[in-house]
């Protein structure tokens, strides 16, 4: 693999290797299995991979949260080196890169700028959009690949894609967990051990509302998820709903669900004021 900083340079690679399909994972570093399990997907369907790794300031609608967002980037460097090719470019512009002036660009999700994430982050995915659309313009992949940890940003992507026409396919890879089933995250770096320890209760709980979906409906499931969390001292519920795939309209009985959508509960936990999302598909009953 090469590591490279700059638009032009990478440029010149892929054009000098001219292979395709060309495969894309962008990251903002402080890497883990998580983010490795969909570089290794995009190894098994592409010659050549671009991995990119830059903490986008325009999604932050906290200084704080960007100022302590883990940097990590000697190990994200080696963690890369174990797993991609010659041939695979890992790309970490600096800023003026990025933005060589300030980016203005507003864009519109209708619903899905309307609920959970959205509301808790004012502004957030109008920066994911700014920069995965950069990122788009500068790599140019053929099939770009997004976690579904993040449920309601790749939404927002498959979103993004149809309203600006580019051909790249957006493929969503599973969520990778640790073994007591807390999701990896970048933030869980910064939980302390104790907490760490009781965030397990997170997946416990969702795994908990998925099975009960046969026999009770979305108000009681949700009190059940709000109970089960509220119990846990230093955790707090940002939210749980019950959403469709695709517009990500929160459900209210089991009567709306459709057949041709999926479901998923999605959660937002504040732990000790470290933010944790997770989701888990609830199927149709
Ligand atoms: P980041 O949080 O670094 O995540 C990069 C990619 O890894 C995202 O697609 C995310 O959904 C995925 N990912 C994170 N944790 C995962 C897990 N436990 N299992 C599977 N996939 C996981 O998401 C971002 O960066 C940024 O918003 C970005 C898209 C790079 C734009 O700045």
């Amino acid at each position: 693999m090469k590591a490279l900083s700059t638009v032009i340079e990478l440029q010149r690679q892929l054009r000098k290797m001219n292979l395709a399909p060309v495969g894309f994972v962008p990251t903002m570093g402080a890497l883990h299995e998580g983010h490795l399990s969909l570089a290794k997907r995009a190894i098994q369907q592409c010659p050549v991979v671009v991995i990119s790794i830059f903490v986008n300031p325009t999604q932050f609608n906290d200084k704080n949260d960007l100022k302590n967002y883990p940097r990590t980037p000697d190990s994200d460097l080696e963690l890369l080196k174990s797993v991609l090719r010659e041939a695979d470019l890992v790309f970490i512009p600096g800023i003026k890169e990025i933005y060589p002036e300030e980016d203005k660009r507003e864009f519109h999700f209708g619903n899905l700028d309307n609920v959970m994430e959205a509301l808790q982050r004012p502004g957030h995915f109008n920066g994911v959009a700014q920069v995965v659309s950069r990122l788009f313009e500068i790599v140019k992949p053929d099939i770009a690949f997004f976690g579904l940890k993040d449920f309601q940003q790749l939404a927002v992507i498959k979103a993004l894609v149809k309203q600006t026409g580019n051909k790249v396919k957006i493929i969503g890879g599973s969520i990778i967990r640790e073994s007591d089933g807390l999701a990896m995250s970048s933030r869980n770096r910064l939980l302390d051990p104790e907490i760490k320890n009781h965030a397990a209760i997170i997946y416990k709980t969702l795994s908990a509302a998925a099975r009960m979906i046969k026999n009770y409906d979305i108000p009681e499931i949700k009190s059940f998820v709000r109970d089960s969390i509220s119990m846990v001292p230093g955790f707090s519920i940002e939210y749980f709903e019950i959403v469709d795939d695709i517009e990500l309209i929160p459900l209210s009985t089991k009567e709306e669900m459709k057949k041709d959508r999926q479901y998923f509960g999605c959660i937002a936990v504040s732990a000790e004021k470290i933010r944790l999302i997770d989701n888990i598909e609830i199927g149709l009953v």
